[in-house]
């Protein structure tokens, strides 16, 4: 019995500890800058393109329901961050409230987020680049150093119709090494060195890079949205809604995709000069200015072309290279898409370390996870595994296996945050906060919402409820037969408790986007949490901090 008591030990809110190591240079303008910088990249620079073909223009909308999403979840980091402002986010927030195992399980989920993300950050980078120095130079890269070995051989032998295609000719022409093919995505690794080096020198030197990226990548969005609004035809625009709701749901990890990084400058939070104040405010700051862009590119692109012709990975550059009078714009697009990508992986490369860094300090990892460089101040070791971590299966898998997996980890993490702060509301010794959600009592709005969504979709989506009810029971339906199940209860409960909308709304959203991922990718993340629980009750459950000092006192 105390064994499975263990396995919930909580830390104390008394008990946080800051580092005295790590320095503060970050400010409420820095964190901003930080959380644009992890936001706007291979999202909106790619995987927008393969969503808008498939929802049409009313890809908008979906858009904006993601973002309604993240803006309830980044009530819930904003209101953690003012309580618990230490280096381990999500991770951090679950100790406090769920206990060690839960606070395990996310930060085993946040390396789906951080570098499983930077693994289809840097493949997505790789292909702006090469794609650049191809067309806009007279070098070329060979085709055997852009692609992933496997991709290749599947192509070479598995797909004659891919002859002649990148990977197919990857396969046909690499050299050889003890008859072996030398096949690899040389740009995604070399980026991937660049930006350890980076922040392995320190945070400082990578808030000054972000803030130059970001920069340029707004400049060059803001471009594209003026110019090319100048070329949108709103016929374009109709059908508003050619595929229906279902169009748009077979896209939630692509646009989710492309908000996942707000909640990463939580992990800066002792590099902040006041992360009370400033760290709620830059997640909010950066949240909407990034929505209003995305949605405005959307717009944009969907009115410029028809939607069909979005399915192409590099959908900016498309766009504007089919106006011959607007080509220019292209190569600009390109070379602000490597920039933009870049900046990603910088906040993702800063995030996963610091990570690792508070759980190597609860003892849940080795201690050589919160070594600090003497000279750089930054988490070294950590800062190195994570760039390692990155470069593995940059050789091994392609992109669309990661963005889904990278998703899943995402949105299990920001479910658990919501619901971790539904749990602290009902807890007496709750510590005071600088910034605290907004209270809308759940017991009268949520049937409220509940009823509009229905009928909302009774109207506009009555497949999605023939989906959901009637069509008999298959694997694939799994996950959202567990949505359905959790989610009654979970609004049963909010509405018994009185809770709070706003975190009850974040979580469900969440939940939803969750099971829309898929069976597939559901086996994929349990397994992954599987490897974890192994990993942890071989060593950090032995190991704890919080155990030590438990039996001590
Ligand atoms: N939101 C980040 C991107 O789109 C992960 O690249």
């Amino acid at each position: 019995m105390s064994a499975l008591k263990n396995l919930f030990r909580k830390k104390s809110f008394h008990s946080i500890t800051q580092s005295n190591h790590l320095s503060r240079h970050l400010g409420v303008k820095d964190l901003t800058a930080l959380g644009i910088a992890a936001i706007i990249g291979a999202g909106i620079f790619s995987t927008i393109g393969k969503a808008s073909a498939s929802g049409g223009p009313g890809v908008i909308l979906l858009f904006l329901f993601v973002a309604l999403a993240c803006s309830f979840t980044a009530f819930a980091y904003a209101e953690f961050a003012s309580i618990v402002p230490v280096s381990g986010s999500a991770y951090t927030y679950s100790y406090m409230v769920f206990g060690e195992l839960f606070a395990w399980l996310i930060g085993w989920s946040l390396i789906m987020e951080y570098a499983i993300g930077n693994v289809t950050v840097a493949l997505s980078w790789s292909e702006y680049f090469t794609h650049l120095i191809n067309h806009q130079t007279p070098f070329h890269i060979p085709e055997w150093l852009c692609v992933d070995y496997f991709s290749a051989k599947a192509a070479y032998f598995n797909s004659p119709s891919k002859q002649n295609t990148e990977a197919w000719l990857a396969y046909a022409q690499a050299p050889e090494l003890w008859g072996q093919k030398i096949i690899f995505d040389a740009p995604a690794l070399f980026v991937n060195i660049l930006i350890t080096l980076l922040v392995y020198r320190g945070i400082k030197e990578s808030r000054n890079a972000s803030n130059v990226m970001v920069l340029i990548k707004i400049a060059v969005v803001v471009l594209v949205i003026m110019v090319g609004a100048g070329y949108v035809s709103l016929d374009h625009w109709k059908p508003f809604l050619p595929n229906g709701i279902n169009g748009l749901t077979g896209s939630i990890s692509a646009v989710f995709f492309a908000y996942i990084g707000f909640d990463a400058i939580s992990t800066t939070a002792e590099e902040c000069h006041n992360p009370q104040k400033d760290l709620p405010r830059g997640i909010f700051y950066a949240l909407f200015i990034c929505t209003v862009l995305y949605i405005l590119v959307a717009l944009v692109l969907t009115g410029m072309v028809s939607y069909t012709e979005l399915n192409v990975g590099d959908p900016l550059a498309y766009v504007f290279d089919r106006f011959p009078e607007l080509q220019w714009l292209g190569g600009i697009i390109s070379i602000s898409a490597v920039v933009a990508m870049a900046s990603v992986m910088l906040v993702f490369q800063i995030g996963q370390p610091r990570i690792w860094y508070s759980m190597s300090r609860d003892g849940l990892l080795p201690k050589a996870f919160q070594k600090i460089h003497p000279r750089y101040k930054t988490p070294s070791f950590s800062t190195l595994v994570t760039g390692i971590l990155v470069a593995i299966p940059i050789f091994l898998v392609d992109i669309t296996m990661v963005t889904d997996i990278c998703s899943a980890g995402t949105l299990f993490a920001f479910c658990l945050v919501c619901a971790g702060i539904l749990k602290l509301s009902r807890d007496p010794h709750r510590p005071k906060s600088a910034f605290k959600t907004p209270y809308l009592n759940s017991r009268f709005v949520l049937p409220l919402l509940l009823i509009i969504g229905i009928a909302f979709t009774y109207f506009y989506n009555p497949d999605f409820l023939h989906k959901c009810f009637n069509k008999p029971l298959d694997w694939q339906g799994i996950p959202m037969f567990i949505f359905w199940g959790i989610g009654t209860c979970i609004v049963l409960m909010a509405m018994w408790y009185e809770f709070s909308v706003i975190p009850t709304m974040g979580l469900l959203l969440c939940f939803y986007m969750l099971s829309e991922l898929g069976l597939k990718n559901w086996l994929y993340f349990s397994s992954w949490l599987v490897v974890g629980l192994i990993i942890y009750f071989s060593y950090g459950y032995h190991h704890s901090a919080l155990k030590k000092s438990l039996s001590e006192s």
